[in-house]
This record gives C-alpha cells, structure tokens and sequence, in this order.
C-alpha cells in the first residue's frame, strides 16, 4: 500500500495514529539533531520529522533524499510544538518510522514553488514540473470545475452532448485553417474544424433540438495573450428559438457559473448593449464595464474656434476621468506619448483639468474661453476636480484610440479589478463588414448568421446597412462567447454567399452538403460558443489563457516541450505525394 492519506489531509484528531504517505520532496530542513522534510502531493503538504527518537538507518535513508524525490513514508502523527496556521496540516507532523524511496529525481531546472525562479519558456518546456506548482494546478482544477458545472447546467437544460468529427472540410470563421493530407486520398487534404458551425446546424436539421459540445477548435491566425492555435469551445446550438431565448438560456449558464464558481449572484438581466452604442461609447466591441468613462461627441461642440486640429477633422471626443485634475505635466506628457504610440495611432492628446475652485486649465487655452471649457465640462457631466482628456482624427481609428486610452486611466485608476465582474451582451452586429483591401464584403460573424428582418431588404441596395441577429457575451472587456440566429433557408442563404461575393458554383462545392440539408424541413435555429479557455482565464484573474491550458503553446505556435511542429522525413512525405519546398526568407 502506498498510502493511508494524502499529504494534505491529516488534521489535529488524527494524532497518535500510524499511518503511510506518499509524495514529492518539497524541502528539506536540517537543523542540528533534527530533520524536517515537507511531502508534497496534489492536495497539499505534510510535514514530516526526523530527530533523535528516529531509528538510524532511516536517518542515513534521508540524508540522501533531494528535492522532488518521490518517497513512501510511515510513521506516527504527532502535535506540532511550533504550529503554521498557514497550513492546513499545520497542526501536526509526521514522527517518521520507515522510509522508502520510490524514485530518485534531478534537480527541477526551477524551484516547484509559488513563486518561481523559471523564466516562461523554461517552464514550458519542464511543463509536467510547472504543472507541480500550486498557482498551475489551481487553474486546472478551476478548468475542471467549469467543465462539470457547465455539462450539469446544460443536461438540466436538456442539452445533449454529440462529438463532431476533426478531420473536416474548411469551416469560414475568418481564420487560415490547419490543413490534414489524406493518404488514402492522394493530393487532397482534410482541415480542422475552426469551429463545428456547420455540423451543429445539421445535427438541428436531424432534430437534436439542444446541443453542446465541449470541443477542440483550430485557427490558424496570429497569436496574443487570449488566443491559441487550438483552443476549446463550449459549442452551443438550439432550434426554434429567437434571440431573446438564446440570450435567456446562456445568461443562465453564466448565471450559474458564477454562483457555484465565485460566489457571485446576479439579481439583474446582463446590460445588453448594441454593437452601434458600444462603438460610440466605449470605441470597443467589447466593453469593459467594470468602470463608466464612457464617451462624448465634441465634434459639434468644439469646431469652429481657430483650432486648426480640431477644425480639420471628421471627429472630436473624449471622456471624464474622475478625480484626476490633478494629474502633473509630466503624467500628462506620459499620456500623450501613450497615445501616440503607433500601436494606438493618435496625433496628439487634448486635456482640460477641471480644477477643485471651478476654474479650468487646459492644452487648448489658447483657443477656447473659460465658457467653452465649461460647456464641454457640463456636457461630459464632469465636477471640479475631474479631467477630460479629449482626441480627435477620423471617426474610427479615434474611437480605437480612445479605447485604448479609456482602458490605461481604467488601469492607471486601478478600476480594473480581477475580482469584480461586469458581464453584457452585446447586440445587433452589422451583417457585413467592407474590406477596403479586397473591396468586398466579409460576413462580420460568419456566413450563416442571419440579417434583420427588416433589413433583408437592403441585399441588394446597400449591403453594408444590414444588421445582424449576432451577439456576443463579454465580460470586464473579453470576448467570451459570440453566436447568431442562423439563416434556415436555402435561398437567403444563396443570397449571402452572393453578397460574400462567392458564386452559386463556389458555394455548391463548398456547402453544397448544407444547402442540400436546409431543402429537407431545416426547423429555425440559433446558438452560440463560448471561449472556454478565455472564461476559466477570466473566472481565474488572469490575461493569459495559457495558464488555464495544461499543455499550451507559445506565441510561435511552437510547443516547446514536444519539440513540434517539426520536420517530417521522406518517406512519410511520399506516401503523401508531398514534397516541400524550399522557405524563400
Ligand atoms: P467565434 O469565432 O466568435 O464563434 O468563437 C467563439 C468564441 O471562441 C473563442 N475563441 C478563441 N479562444 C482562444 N483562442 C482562439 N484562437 C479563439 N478564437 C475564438 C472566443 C470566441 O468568442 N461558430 C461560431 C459560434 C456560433 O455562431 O455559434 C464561432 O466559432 O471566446
């Protein structure tokens, strides 16, 4: 028998008892006559005692332990003279009788500590040693806990969980698609689903009425902090519904994750806000709001004075920043570098300190009188002691740039709490977005989310005014879930991929499976995925999704620990019929 316990289960009530622990060596403590070790397992930490009353061979056994050593030990659960109430075995120890070591282990490139001194990719490499680590396992545990609490709110639902398959064909979510060469099919290739968009729209047309799927996905696009090449999707789908009951019933499930997961209820329906007003007020299509500063239009208010900057251009706004007025020269010419970093793209930054006497000092003095100040400061409902930091430039890359800013004073304000939640839903996407590259039409969400009704109308006169039944579920400024009402009928579905600029053979080729399926009694549905990796990163408090991925990559795609992707040899090439060319650098 390995064990009677874990190492992080022996509390006071268990003193005089013998038992057996098995574990990792932590650290080792050697003072005078006595030896202290503490036995690490997944559930915590024990701490054993070696001293005069410890036969000697057993002594001679663990002087030649090492850290991460994994040993069997038994021995006698004892009251601890000096106890650690930061641990919760800390009320006792261990009076070791017999030990064994069950294997030996080199010294871990870093310490298997809270607190690490490995750098990132040394630790993505050793990432089985990361994995020891508290901080790393929490988050996994975090992971699983998500995974049970969603499958349970979903089955009571009456959703039921249906695997799709990895080797498809391309699926549009907007990404390059990770391609799979079949050899039994010389010269043609699978790709790896982006997302299972189509199969779940069949599997309504089968009649499932309710999926979900807890499923890979596979994009290959530029890496950040929130995005992997392959991530997982909590894949949703429903039939005959609308919007509002997909809202309702994922609103649920946030509800729900909420409470079991942090605790947390939400009396209140999330904000929902449309994709137009988010633009305007936030200069994002996912709105942090855990704190206000939203936006105001000056474009009116502020022209027409001599400012030659502000005469000149298609839009002026800015926001409030509370309490700030006093911000130094040096803070503010921080802030102007801030903006116009060329990541944020701003020609320059225009403050106005609204001072506690009532009075106001600003970077434009020059050109607008006390009354100017105080009608811009009344309209952005500023107070005495605020400061309103204002750009200007054309309409859409200003909004960005405020965005930007808006979310540095959310930092520099430490209003950005990881404790606090602010969910929403975003709402009534555009349909189609314009390309100024390519000159044509994207679909903002992807080719199967349906237009307004009201706006179907405008397919063929003004593509570009439709609006979308798309939303998104965002939470304290992070894309965690986005889906639509689907269009369920061949021939508005022909109508889309025409304003996608695809052809009616294109799309035959490409989803003639689809369209076939929409002409066999498709029932109206709708649904949404949730960036599972991306909640578990939010719930857990953290930017990087990567910490919530037992084995992630890095921001190359590389997974440094396997080594890969790597080179493959001739052999297994020509039975593809592939042959590589040359990287011309
Ligand atoms: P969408 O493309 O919006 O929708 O993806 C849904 C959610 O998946 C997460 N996500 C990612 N997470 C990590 N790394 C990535 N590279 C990555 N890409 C996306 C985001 C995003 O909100 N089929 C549709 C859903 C639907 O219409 O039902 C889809 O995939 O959190």
């Amino acid at each position: 028998m390995y064990r009677t316990h874990t190492c992080g289960e022996l509390r006071i009530n268990s003193v005089g008892e013998e038992v057996t622990l098995s574990g990792w060596v932590q650290a080792i403590r050697n003072l005078g006559g006595m030896t202290f070790i503490a036995l690490r397992d997944r559930y915590g930490i024990t701490q054993l005692v070696f001293d005069e009353n410890t036969p000697k061979d057993i002594i001679a056994l663990a002087n030649q332990l090492g850290r991460e050593f994994v040993i069997k030990i038994t021995g006698k659960v004892a009251e601890r003279s000096s106890k650690n109430p930061k641990m919760e075995t800390g009320d006792i120890e261990i009076s070791v009788s017999d030990i064994k070591i069950l294997n030996k282990s080199e010294t871990p490139p870093f310490t298997i500590e809270d607190e690490t001194d490995g750098g990132d990719e040394l630790r993505m490499k050793y990432r089985y040693l990361d994995l020891r680590r508290n901080p790393v396992r929490k988050n996994l545990e975090l992971r699983h806990k998500m995974g049970q609490e969603i499958r349970r709110y979903l089955d009571g639902e009456r959703f039921i969980e249906i695997e799709t398959p990895a080797l498809v064909n391309s699926t549009p979510e907007g990404a390059r698609d990770f391609l799979v060469p079949s050899r039994m099919n010389p010269g043609e290739f699978y790709a790896l689903p982006q997302s299972p968009q189509t199969l779940k729209q069949l599997l309504m047309v089968s009649g499932f009425d309710r999926y979900f799927q807890v499923v890979k996905c596979f994009r290959d696009e530029d890496l950040r902090a929130d995005r992997q090449p392959e991530f997982t999707q909590i894949d949703c789908e429903m039939s005959f519904v609308d919007q509002d009951d997909i809202l309702r019933t994922f609103e649920g499930l946030a509800k729900h994750l909420f409470y079991e997961i942090k605790g947390i209820t939400f009396n209140e329906t999330f904000p929902r806000i449309t994709y137009d007003d988010a633009m305007k007020y936030y200069g994002s299509d996912k709105p942090d709001l855990r704190f206000g500063m939203r936006f105001y239009e000056l474009t009116d208010n502020a022209k027409g004075k001599g400012f030659v900057v502000f005469d000149s251009v298609e839009y002026i706004g800015g926001f409030c920043a509370k309490g700030c007025s006093e911000y130094s020269r040096k803070q503010l010419d921080e802030l102007t570098l801030f903006v116009q970093r060329p990541q944020v793209g701003a020609k320059g930054l225009v403050y106005v300190k609204y001072n506690a006497d009532g009075t106001f000092k600003s970077s434009v003095d020059k050109f607008y009188s006390q009354d100017d100040l105080k009608r811009w400061a009344d309209y952005m409902e500023a107070q005495p002691g605020d400061l309103l930091l204002i750009l200007a430039g054309k309409k859409s890359t200003t909004l960005t740039a405020l965005n930007v800013l808006r979310l540095e004073m959310g930092d520099q304000l430490k209003l950005r709490d990881k404790d606090k939640f602010a969910p929403c839903w975003v709402v009534d996407f555009p349909l189609l977005e314009w390309d100024e590259e390519t000159k044509r039409f994207f679909a903002m969400h992807h080719p199967f989310t349906s237009p307004k009704d009201e706006d179907i109308k405008y397919f063929e006169s003004d593509p570009g005014k439709m609006h979308a039944n798309a939303y998104d579920f965002v939470i304290n400024g992070v894309e965690i879930g986005g889906g639509s009402i689907r269009i369920f009928n061949s021939d508005l579905q022909q109508k889309m991929f025409s304003a996608l600029g695809i052809s009616k053979e294109e799309a035959e080729i490409k989803f003639g499976f689809l369209l076939n399926a929409f002409r066999f009694g498709a029932p109206p549905h709708g649904g949404i995925a949730f960036g599972f990796d991306r909640w578990c990163s939010v719930f857990g408090g953290s930017e990087s999704i990567r910490d919530f991925i037992a084995f992630p990559k890095n921001n190359s795609g590389r997974d440094v620990m396997l080594d890969t992707p790597g080179k493959i040899d001739k052999k297994q090439l020509d039975e593809l019929y592939i042959q590589v060319l040359p990287v011309q650098k």
